[in-house]
């Protein structure tokens, strides 16, 4: 039976090549895309959206504009990573027409009033804030919330201890794990703890090109402003696809591990966006998340290419050699 999940993103260049992949499972029903501002902004994101649909020939996909601003912060994109048109300068050709004019947050609480469904949210968390202020049941009814976001012991990518979706809208992400602990669900963190095993490197890129040219010609004109991004930015001959991996995370559990804890957020102030993960329970509150610290990229990158590439895993021999030593739960 196939899972249905709703994806809310940022696109953004790993938002891309996450809604790529999950288009490409046939183990889950994408039933609709929400957008929130975040790496672009919301028009910016809900344009990218339609173009990596387009791309992957599933613009019966419905999308839906979110959140324009964080709940109370001013509004800081992150166009210096992913480039001036958010999708690393390929500047791909507008998708004409296909226009929807259902704000996110009502569609995300028709949808989940109607029956299950999860949530795979790749962005900050504004909508989902909005959700719960709106129409708390509907929040509630989320299945499985996985929330790309968030760092344990990692250092920040946006300030020594922050990941950006969390210091983008720290109030957001502050109300929803406040109210996974009033209602004693649990939001499954994908962090920077596990995102940064997850390299995209010029070998990897290059065994994407020789199995499929043009899927490997997608890819490379989207993450080459990302590639040097890195480079510039941490000296990284490769580049961090953090979104795929809470795909691969929903789709197999297995490719990651981790720990229940009580987590909290930092609103303000120098450690704004922070998690605080209670590892050690000192404050013995509910047990708001599940905070992945391990993951397999070879097991990861397994999945991508033979979701992307329409391969069986097993056909993809190349694979051990370039994953090198990252192999297993690490
Ligand atoms: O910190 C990484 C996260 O922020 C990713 O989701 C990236 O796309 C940006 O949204
Ligand atoms: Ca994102």
């Amino acid at each position: 039976m196939k899972k249905r999940v709703i994806i809310d993103c940022d696109p953004g260049i790993d938002d891309s090549l996450a809604l790529m992949m999950a288009l490409s499972s046939d183990a889950i029903d994408v039933i609709g895309i929400t957008i929130v501002c975040g790496n672009s902004p919301i028009d910016m994101g809900f344009e990218n959206a339609k173009k990596i649909l387009h791309h992957m020939g599933r613009l019966d996909i419905p999308i839906y504009k979110g959140a324009d601003r964080p709940l109370a912060k001013e509004y800081v994109n992150a166009l210096d990573t992913h480039g001036e048109d958010g999708l690393g300068e390929s500047f791909l050709e507008e998708i004409a027409g296909y226009d929807t004019h259902e704000q996110a947050v009502s569609f995300l609480a028709r949808i989940l009033h109607q029956g299950p469904c999860s949530v795979i949210a790749l962005g900050p968390l504004t909508n989902f804030a909005q959700l719960i202020q709106e129409d708390e049941k509907a929040f509630d009814a989320i299945e499985r919330l996985v929330s790309m976001g968030g760092t344990y012991r990692s250092h920040g990518n946006c300030s020594p201890v922050a990941e950006y979706n969390y210091w983008e809208d720290p109030e957001a992400a502050e109300i929803v794990y406040r109210h996974m602990e009033q209602t004693g669900k649990q939001i499954e963190m994908v962090g920077l703890d596990v995102t940064r095993q997850i390299v995209l490197t010029p070998d990897l890129l290059s065994y994407i090109e020789r199995l499929d040219e043009r899927q490997g010609a997608f890819i490379r004109k989207i993450t080459k402003f990302y590639f040097d991004f890195h480079w510039s930015q941490e000296h990284l001959i490769g580049c961090v696809i953090n979104d795929p991996l809470a795909v691969a995370y929903f789709l197999d559990p297995a490719v990651c591990a981790g720990f229940s804890s009580h987590v909290d957020l930092v609103t303000d102030g120098p450690a704004r966006g922070q998690t605080i993960v209670d590892a050690f329970d000192f404050y013995h509150r509910s047990h708001n998340a599940y905070v992945l610290t391990k993951c397999d990229p070879l097991a990861f990158f397994q999945m991508f290419l033979a979701l992307i590439l329409h391969k069986e895993k097993e056909s993809l021999d190349l694979l051990e050699n370039l994953i090198g030593d990252r192999k297993g739960i690490s």
